[in-house]
């Protein structure tokens, strides 16, 4: 048995103090062409904190994300997200193994849910954790039948995701990212295709992992739910963070030229 899931404290997440792993970003750039998506992003989050990133649509947050978890290359600086470095000097096939491992401690989420069509909801959760992790599929099961009955999904681990709502979707998403016990999640405007009613349904689970003590960073646009669970909002327009703070801070009274815009936005 992987020793990751040798101890049953938490359903969600490893053994051990370190639940939340912390990301740091130091002068990372990015372009695609001559145009410059990240500029020069400097951040840096703390293990179990759940940071709200906002912005217009194009500022770069899906691209942010992407490079934390190896998904795209970055052209300079370092990501450094718990003990694995990114550079951009190296070259993929250096950091094919530290990427593997990266993926396995932060999983991605997208709008568009991105399950895999043709396995039932309990397939799509147990895949992951007997290729990479080499977990029997009974105990891969079991973890996973843990995870459904969480997010509110117990009774449908045999149905295909084409017979689920998006809502429903969104969940066995969450349930897949989680069997990794992660040590974060990057969502990506988890909530962007749900109906009102449906959302609430997701970032209801999203608040349970925050309190689990994952490190979250959310791409959302879902004002008040940042307000709620976010213990940081960071602004990114143009490729730059134009501004960062607490909720109350950053939403209530922003004062970058950038954020007001954007919140007059989203808040119409
Ligand atoms: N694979 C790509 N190739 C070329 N341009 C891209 C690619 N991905 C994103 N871009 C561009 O980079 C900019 C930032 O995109 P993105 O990170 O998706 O922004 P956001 O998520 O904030 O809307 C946009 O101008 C987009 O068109
Ligand atoms: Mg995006």
């Amino acid at each position: 048995m992987s020793e990751a899931f040798s101890d049953n404290s938490s359903v969600f997440r490893r053994s051990g103090p370190a639940a939340g792993m912390p990301i740091a970003l130091e002068r990372v750039s990015k372009r695609f062409g001559t145009r410059v998506v990240l500029n020069e992003i400097t951040l840096n989050i703390a293990a179990g904190e759940t940071i709200a990133l906002i912005g217009p649509s194009g500022g770069g947050k899906s691209t942010l994300l992407r490079c934390i978890n190896g998904l795209t290359t970055f052209d300079s600086g370092t990501i450094t997200v718990g003990p694995y470095v990114l550079r951009a000097v190296a070259s993929r096939r250096e950091q094919r193994q530290a990427l593997l491992k990266l993926r396995g401690e932060f999983g991605m989420i997208f709008q568009d849910f991105q399950l895999f069509p043709h396995l039932t909801v309990m397939g799509n959760v147990v895949e992951a954790p007997m290729q990479v992790l080499r977990l029997s599929r009974a105990e891969a099961e079991r973890h996973a039948s843990q995870l459904l009955h969480h997010v509110g999904l117990a009774d449908r681990a045999d149905a295909y995701p084409r017979q689920l709502s998006g809502g429903q979707k969104q969940r066995v998403a969450i349930a897949r990212a989680l069997a990794m016990k992660p040590a974060g999640l990057l969502c990506d405007e988890i909530t962007s295709a749900l109906d009102p009613q449906l959302k609430h349904e997701v970032l209801d689970v999203v608040e349970d992992l925050k309190k689990e003590g994952l490190t979250l960073l959310l791409v959302t646009h879902e004002i008040g739910f940042a307000r709620r669970a976010a213990d940081r909002v960071l602004v990114l327009a143009d490729g730059k963070i134009v501004e960062e703070g607490p909720p109350q801070q950053v939403i209530d009274h922003p004062q970058a030229e950038r954020t007001q815009q954007f919140l007059k936005q989203v808040m119409a």
